[in-house]
C-alpha cells in the first residue's frame, strides 16, 4: 500500500523522537537536540498540511514537549540517573522524552470542580436534554425505579460548538454525583507515556467515590483521540485505548450496583470503531441550533449588551443559518468588542462619566458579513449518515 503524505510526515517524526529519546538516554545532548527538532519539524509540517486534522493538538502539544525537552538539555543541567534509565522491556517503546518533572500530572488534567452550568443556560437541544435526563439524572434520583438497569456509556457527538461540553456540565450540577472530566487530547499528549495508568487512576477515583455512596460521572471530551488508530502509534495509544475499553467494561459489568456513568463527547463519531461505539449505548447527537435555538442565544448572548432600537433579533436569528451556538456567541462578542474598541479610540474612555454608544442593528450585519459558519455542509451530511448508522436514542 502506498502511504500517504500524512502517513510518512508522521512515520518520519516519530522515527526521528524514537531515535531522540535514545540517543537523550545514552547522555547524547548535540544529536538528541537535532533530532528532537526533526522530529517538531515534521510534526509542524503535518499540522500545516491538514489543518483540520483531529491530532494537531496531540502533535502541537508533542513539538512543544520535545521543545522543552531541547531547552533543558540546553541549559546543560547534569542528566539525572533515572532520567536516562531505560524502560522495563515489557512496554513498547514510545516516543516519550525523558521525565523532567515538567510532564503534566494527573491532578493538572483532571478537573474535578463542578461546573456551574444550568439546564437554562442550554438553549435548544430538546431531544437532546431529554435523553440525557432519561439515562441519568432520573436512574440517580430513584434507582429504585429501574429494575432492568440502565446505560451507563452515553456519548454525545454532533458539530462542534453546539452544546456537547454545556450539557455535560449541565449534568454535573444537575445532580449530587462527583464529576470527573478529561479531554482525551490531552490524556494522549501531556500524560507522554503514562496515559494507561492514569486512565487506570481516573476509574479507581470514580470507583472510590461511588463506595462513599455517591455517583460518579467520568466526562472524556474529544473521545476520538483516543483511538490511536494511526498507522504509528506517537505516544502508546493503543495502551490507553486498551485500559480505556478495558475500565468501561468493568463499569457496564457492575452495572447493576454501580453508579458510575461515563459520558463521551466527539465532533467526529466516524473516527470511532466498533468495540468503542458499542460500549455507549446511548448516543445522542447534538445538531446544530435551529431558527427557533438561535433566536433563543441571541436574546441569551445579548441579554447583559445594550441594543440599539433597531436591532431586530428575529432577524438576526433567520440571517445565522447553519452557524452553531459558539459561532453565534463569537458574533454577539466581536460586534460588542467592536464598538468598544471604537470608543476606546476615539478618546472618550478617558472620560470616565462616557458610555460606549448602543449596539446597532449594522454592527451585527458587519459582523455576519465576514463570518461563515464553521461547520459545512458536507460535515453535516457525515453526522447525518453516521447517525443513521448508528443512532441509539
Ligand atoms: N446549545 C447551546 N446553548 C447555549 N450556548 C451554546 C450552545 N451551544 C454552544 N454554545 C456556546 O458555545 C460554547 C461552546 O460550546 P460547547 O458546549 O463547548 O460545544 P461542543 O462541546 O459541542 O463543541 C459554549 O460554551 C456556549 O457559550
Ligand atoms: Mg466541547
Amino acid at each position: 500500500m502506498v502511504m500517504s503524505a500524512s502517513q510518512e510526515l508522521e512515520k518520519a517524526a516519530t522515527n526521528y523522537a524514537l531515535e531522540a529519546v535514545r540517543l537523550d538516554k545514552q547522555g547524547s545532548r548535540g544529536m538528541a537536540i537535532t533530532l528532537y527538532q526533526k522530529a517538531i519539524e515534521s510534526l509542524l509540517k503535518l499540522v500545516q498540511l491538514y489543518p483540520e486534522y483531529n491530532l494537531n493538538k496531540v502533535y502541537i502539544q508533542r513539538a512543544m514537549a520535545y521543545q522543552e525537552r531541547i531547552k533543558i538539555l540546553q541549559g546543560g543541567l547534569p542528566i539525572q540517573p533515572e532520567e536516562i534509565g531505560e524502560r522495563p522491556p515489557s512496554q513498547t517503546p514510545d516516543a516519550t522524552p525523558p521525565s523532567d518533572g515538567k510532564k503534566a500530572s494527573y491532578d493538572e488534567l483532571v478537573t474535578k470542580e463542578k461546573p456551574d452550568v444550568k439546564w437554562a443556560e442550554v438553549v435548544g437541544l430538546e431531544t437532546a436534554k431529554k435523553a440525557i435526563k432519561e439515562a441519568i439524572v432520573y436512574p440517580v434520583q430513584r434507582p429504585d425505579l429501574f429494575p432492568l438497569g440502565w446505560p451507563r456509556g452515553i456519548l454525545l457527538y454532533g458539530p462542534p460548538g453546539c452544546g456537547k461540553t454545556l450539557i455535560a456540565a449541565a449534568v454535573a450540577t444537575e445532580i449530587d454525583a462527583a464529576f470527573m472530566s478529561v479531554d482525551a487530547a490531552s490524556i494522549m499528549s501531556k500524560w507522554l507515556g503514562e496515559g494507561e495508568r492514569n486512565v487506570a487512576k481516573l476509574f479507581d477515583t470514580a470507583r472510590k467515590n461511588v463506595d462513599n455512596g455517591k455517583p460518579a460521572i467520568i466526562f472524556v471530551d474529544e473521545l476520538d483521540s483516543l483511538m490511536g488508530r494511526h498507522s504509528s502509534e506517537v505516544g502508546g495509544e493503543v495502551r490507553v485505548r486498551n485500559q480505556f475499553l478495558k475500565e468501561m467494561d468493568g463499569v457496564l459489568e457492575k452495572g447493576k450496583k454501580i453508579h458510575i456513568y461515563v459520558i463521551g463527547a466527539t465532533n467526529r463519531p466516524w473516527d470511532l470503531d466498533w468495540p468503542f461505539i458499542r460500549r455507549f449505548q446511548k448516543r445522542i447527537l447534538v445538531p446544530l441550533p435551529d431558527y427557533h435555538a438561535r433566536l433563543q442565544m441571541f436574546k441569551l448572548y445579548t441579554s447583559n449588551l445594550e441594543l440599539a432600537s433597531d436591532v431586530d433579533l428575529n432577524e438576526l436569528g433567520r440571517l445565522s443559518g447553519g452557524f452553531s451556538g459558539s459561532d453565534i456567541r463569537d458574533v454577539c462578542q466581536s460586534a460588542h468588542l467592536k464598538v468598544i474598541g471604537e470608543f476606546f479610540e476615539s478618546g472618550q474612555a478617558n472620560n470616565k462619566k462616557a458610555k460606549p454608544r448602543a449596539l446597532s442593528m449594522k454592527d451585527f450585519l458587519q459582523i455576519l458579513e465576514d463570518r461563515k459558519p464553521s461547520v459545512s455542509v458536507e460535515m453535516l451530511t457525515s453526522y447525518t449518515k453516521w447517525a443513521e448508522a448508528f443512532k441509539a436514542l
